[in-house]
């Protein structure tokens, strides 16, 4: 059985690392155009850069949840049949031992060189303008995907995503394109769909299963009815 997982912030909620959509619209406190934008960056780096480097400290201190081990627990049994892909730029997978990982808006222990394209572990506060590892130019940003800027390694997901006989979704709201598509394209081409979120999202196409709950619950209850079946 081919599987591709696709989690969003729920699966970490319960690790400490807040959602995006609060109810008031904010995004950690800030307005999403003020901090996780292209245009953001050129008009206030400094903002951007302490911003991200405060979310950076923030999941440093998180511990992978229950949610996590059980997916890991899941790569254990299906190996190079399933595919986790996350929207979410904290470590906490890697760190539950999931291995076959899309990291689709990128990685904040990450930095992009604005000079050079080079990626390199942040070992520095940004804010503080280290310089880049590889060309020594102080122009290093945050290597994760903003609003307006392309996911990465797409041709990956949809690979995996045509050959999958189960998609599931979890801890996502489905706001952000192209994830919010995915489940529309896992279920024209055949796949089983299943949504597991503390609260249904509002998928253009339904899920063929749903199940509410916390993820620390709802995941590791789903692995091992996967598992007990074979
Ligand atoms: N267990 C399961 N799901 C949960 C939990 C929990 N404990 N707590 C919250 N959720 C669900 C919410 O019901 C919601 O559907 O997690 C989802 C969080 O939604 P968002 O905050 O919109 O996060 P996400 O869907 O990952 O956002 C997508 O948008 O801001 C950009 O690039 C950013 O990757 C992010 C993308």
């Amino acid at each position: 059985m081919r599987v591709v997982v696709l989690t969003g912030a729920g699966i970490s909620a319960e690790s400490g690392v807040p959602t995006f959509r609060d109810a008031d619209g904010l995004w950690e406190g800030h307005r999403v155009e003020d901090v996780a934008t292209p245009e953001a960056f050129e008009r206030d780096p400094d903002t951007v850069l302490r911003f991200y480097d405060a979310r950076r400290r923030a999941v440093a201190s998180a511990l992978p949840n229950p949610a996590h081990r059980a997916l890991a627990e899941l790569e254990d049994a299906l190996g190079d049949d399933l595919l986790v892909v996350t929207q979410n730029v904290d470590d906490l997978h890697e760190r539950a031992g999931t291995r076959r990982l899309v990291h689709m808006h990128g990685t904040l222990a990450h930095a992009l060189c604005t000079a050079c394209g080079g990626v390199s572990t942040i070992v520095d506060d940004l804010a503080d303008r280290p310089g880049c590892p590889r060309c020594g130019v102080r122009a290093l940003r945050p290597d994760v995907v903003w609003f307006g800027e392309m996911p990465y390694e797409l041709d990956r997901i949809e690979r995996a995503l045509v050959t999958a006989d189960v998609f599931v979704s979890i801890g996502t709201s489905g706001n952000v394109y192209p994830a919010a598509g995915y489940v529309a394209f896992a279920s024209a081409l055949g796949a089983r769909t299943v949504e597991l979120n503390l609260v249904p999202s509002d998928a253009a196409v339904p899920f063929d299963e749903v199940r509410a709950g916390p993820a620390s619950q709802v995941v590791p209850a789903w692995v091992a009815e996967v598992l007990s079946h074979g």
